[in-house]
C-alpha cells in the first residue's frame, strides 16, 4: 500500500491528541512533520502536547516545530474549558526525549513541501495561522502543497458564536488566506464533525480497553465530555479525527464542492465561513470540497479498533 506524505499542524487539544494518535495507526498515511500552533491552549502547551503525544504513540522521530504564538490580527483566544488548563484535560504525559526543533513551523512547512515537490498533504486541526503565514512568507507555496484538508468552519451554525467555529473565529484572516489561495480544500466543519460523534455505549467500550491509547481516551476526554455533559449530551465529538479519517478514507463520507468565504470585519459575524452551497449566487472561486455527511456506525467503528489494536 502506497503511503502517502502528510504534514499535520494542530493547537493540541483532546480531540488533536486523538487525531494525532488515529493518523500514526493507519497504513496509508506517512506523517512526516507535525507543527504546532496556538489556538485550544498557548503554543508553549500546544508546542509540548504534539511532541508528547508523539512519544506515547511511539513516533517521538517525527519532527514537531514551534508556529505562531497568537493570532495573524486578532488577540489570542483559548478554550481550556474545552480541553483543560494544560490542554489535555490534565492528563500528564512522559515528556518527549525528541530533540527540541527551532526551525519555525512555517519555514518547517515550505522546506518539506518543496521536498515532497507538489505531493505533500495539509491536514490543520486547530487555526490555519501558521500555513497563513507561511504562504504569505513564501507565495510560491501554493504550488507545491497538493492538498489541505482540515477541521474547521460551519456551513450553517457555530460553537464560537451563533455562526463561527473556533478554529476559523480565532484567526479568521488566515482561514481567508488559505481559502484564497487556490489550493485545493477539503473542510470538514461543524456540519459533519457534530454528525462523528461517539455514543455513550462506544464511549465505555474504548474506554475498557487497558492499553496506552485507550487509557489516555480515558482520563483525556474527562474534562471535554464534563463540558458536553452539562449541555445534555452524552457522547464525545472527535471532530478532529474527521479530516484525518478524510484522508486515508475518504467513502466514509459526502461533500459538495463550493466556493467558500470568510467574515473578517463583521461585528455579530466575524469568523462566519459563507458557503454558495445553497444559492444560486455562486462565489467566482470554487476551490473547496465541504464534507456535509458521515457514515457515523462506520467511523466510529474504525475510530474503536484502531484505539482497541493500538
Ligand atoms: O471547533 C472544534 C475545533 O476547535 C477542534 O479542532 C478543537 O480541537 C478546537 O481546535
Ligand atoms: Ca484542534
Amino acid at each position: 500500500m502506497s503511503r502517502r506524505p502528510v504534514w499535520i499542524d494542530t493547537d493540541t487539544g483532546v480531540d488533536d491528541a486523538l487525531a494525532l494518535l488515529t493518523a500514526l495507526r493507519l497504513d496509508n498515511l506517512d506523517v512526516v512533520g507535525v507543527s504546532a500552533v496556538c489556538g485550544n491552549v498557548p503554543l508553549d502547551k500546544s508546542y509540548r502536547n504534539a511532541r508528547n503525544v508523539l512519544f506515547l504513540g511511539g513516533r517521538e522521530d517525527i519532527p514537531v516545530y514551534p508556529g505562531a504564538e497568537k493570532p495573524m490580527l486578532l488577540p489570542l483566544q483559548t478554550a481550556e474549558n474545552v480541553h483543560g488548563v494544560n490542554g489535555l484535560g490534565g492528563v500528564e504525559l512522559p515528556e518527549s526525549p525528541a530533540p527540541r526543533e527551532t526551525t519555525k513551523a512555517w519555514d518547517a512547512i515550505y522546506r518539506c513541501a518543496k521536498q515532497y515537490d507538489g505531493e505533500l498533504e495539509l491536514i490543520l486541526l486547530g487555526p490555519k495561522t501558521n500555513v497563513a503565514l507561511a504562504l504569505a512568507r513564501y507565495p510560491s507555496l501554493s504550488e507545491y502543497i497538493k492538498r489541505i484538508v482540515f477541521m474547521g468552519g460551519a456551513n450553517i451554525g457555530g460553537n464560537s458564536t451563533a455562526v463561527a467555529e473556533f478554529n476559523i473565529y480565532v484567526d479568521p484572516h488566515a482561514a481567508e488566506l488559505i481559502f484564497r489561495s487556490g489550493i485545493p480544500i477539503v473542510m470538514c466543519g461543524l456540519d459533519v464533525t457534530e454528525k462523528a460523534y461517539l455514543n455513550h455505549d462506544e464511549i465505555q467500550r474504548i474506554q475498557s480497553f487497558d492499553n496506552p491509547y485507550g487509557r489516555f481516551f480515558r482520563n483525556s476526554t474527562k474534562v471535554t465530555r464534563e463540558f458536553l455533559a452539562r449541555r445534555g449530551k452524552d457522547i464525545f465529538i472527535p471532530h478532529d479525527v474527521c479530516p484525518i479519517l478524510y484522508e486515508a478514507m475518504p467513502n466514509l463520507f459526502e461533500g459538495q464542492i463550493a466556493g467558500v468565504h470568510v467574515e473578517t470585519r463583521g461585528k455579530i459575524t466575524m469568523g462566519q465561513t459563507i458557503t454558495d452551497l445553497y444559492t444560486d449566487k455562486k462565489f467566482e472561486q470554487r476551490n473547496v470540497l465541504v464534507i456535509t455527511n458521515v457514515d457515523r456506525q462506520k467511523f466510529a467503528n474504525i475510530l474503536i479498533a484502531l484505539i482497541e489494536n493500538a
